[in-house]
């Protein structure tokens, strides 16, 4: 079941951030950030949104946060992140909050979803991403340090996602 998350949710969000960017080859965040460090970087308030997804016995499955990528005039191309417990993966939960993540993008009327570091060695999300459309717009070379192969790439993925946000230029 996925759900707009709740203040609640962060006891199990918490850890699995922790442990996904302990692992070290996804996401460039700071290692032992408090509960509400992680709370004010994943968890935002609108106009971004934080997704959770949860089995039917109550099991915590996986997260996903989307919103502008940029503010103001960059407002109308979209931006997410995705987390899924350790032990949930491989499994569709990505895919399903990648799903929801681009429903609600077109519904919000963004014209675009833009990832903008996507670990070139993280296979399995950059083909996921490619699955759905999203293409390499460019690659900032040896720009993280992942813990098993060091300096790697950073993706910038992009995917035209045809709202019409913007279209006043205002
Ligand atoms: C990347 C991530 C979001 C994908 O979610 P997931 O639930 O594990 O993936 P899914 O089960 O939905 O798989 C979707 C697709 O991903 C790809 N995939 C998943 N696991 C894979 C693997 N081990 N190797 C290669 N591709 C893989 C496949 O294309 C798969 O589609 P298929 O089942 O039709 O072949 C998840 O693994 C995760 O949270 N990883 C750690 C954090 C992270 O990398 N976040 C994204 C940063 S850009």
């Amino acid at each position: 079941m996925l759900r707009d998350a709740r203040a609640e949710d962060l006891a199990d969000i918490a850890p699995v951030f922790r442990a996904i960017v302990e692992d070290g080859e996804t996401y460039a965040y700071p290692q032992n950030l408090s509960d509400e460090q992680i709370a004010a970087l994943w968890m935002e308030p609108p106009p971004s949104r934080c997704i959770v997804a949860y089995a039917v016995d109550g099991t915590f499955l996986g997260t996903a946060k989307t919103g502008p990528n940029r503010p103001g005039r960059g407002d109308h191309i979209a931006t997410a992140s995705f987390m899924v417990a350790p032990l949930a993966q491989g499994r569709g939960v990505g895919r399903a909050l990648a799903d929801e993540v681009l429903r609600w993008a077109r519904e919000e009327g963004y014209t675009a979803m833009q990832f903008n570091a996507v670990v070139e060695t993280n296979t399995s999300a950059v083909a996921l991403w490619q699955q759905l459309g999203f293409r390499i717009l460019a690659t900032v070379p040896r720009a993280f340090r992942s813990t098993r192969h060091g300096k790697v790439g950073l993706h910038i993925m992009y995917l035209e996602v045809s709202g019409s946000r913007g279209a006043s230029t205002s």
